[in-house]
């Protein structure tokens, strides 16, 4: 699996700021997550679980996929002194290659701005997906005062939109939900969810 910076900030991640950010990604998605009591929850990129581990009660189970060990570690480590009993993690990374998995809801909070190929990681998505099932997608909104050579800076509602279209999902709905001080890359930046339904 490709060199992850991830590896090395794991057991420092969960900073103050960003849990602050992670509990207002979760009151965007909680909304989101109503009557799906008897659904199954994919995380992609969970990170140390900052996002999913706060829906465990809403959703039938979770796995919590990430290509970093060592957020994985973390975020098994919370499972276990939580007491959380439906909630699993899975060492992966759908850009290599996509295990055979199903899942009603997929959650990608602040992972499609890491990985390069944004049509390709949209279809793997697809493909895990039942029929009906729904995507959600939390990034930043396009700042063009960012620039870095490994990191997408942002994505424009309307360039997401084409791609999500163009790979099969419906009803794409996309909104900024979150203005933030210094919260990408130390940026002022603006936050989108964006759901889909296959
Ligand atoms: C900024 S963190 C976000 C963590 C979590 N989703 C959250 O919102 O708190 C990005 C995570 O995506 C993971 N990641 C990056 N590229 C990935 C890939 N190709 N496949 C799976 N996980 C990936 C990293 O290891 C890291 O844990």
């Amino acid at each position: 699996m490709e060199h992850n910076v991830f590896e090395q900030m794991a057991n420092r991640y969960d900073t103050e700021e960003r849990i602050e950010l992670a509990n207002i990604i979760v009151k965007e998605v909680k909304a989101e997550l109503q009557h799906s009591t008897t659904k199954s929850l994919l995380d992609y990129g969970s990170g140390t679980g900052l996002i999913s581990l706060e829906l465990a009660e809403l959703v039938d189970s979770i796995l919590l996929v990430d290509s970093s060990k060592q957020m994985l570690e973390v975020a098994e480590a919370k499972i276990s002194r939580k007491g959380i009993l439906n909630s699993s993690v899975l060492y992966s990374d759908f850009t290599q290659e996509t295990p055979e998995l199903k899942s009603d809801i997929i959650i990608m909070s602040l992972v499609l701005l890491h990985i390069p190929d944004t049509t390709k990681i949209l279809q793997e998505l697809f493909t895990i997906l039942n029929d009906g099932g729904k995507l959600m997608i939390i990034d930043f909104d396009k700042n063009e005062k960012i620039s870095h050579p490994k990191v997408h800076n942002g994505f424009s509602h309307e360039e997401l939109q084409e791609k999500l279209e163009e790979v099969g999902f419906q009803s794409n709905e996309i909104k900024t939900f979150h203005h933030g001080k210094g919260i990408f890359m130390k940026q002022d930046a603006a936050m989108f969810i964006s759901t889909s339904i296959k």
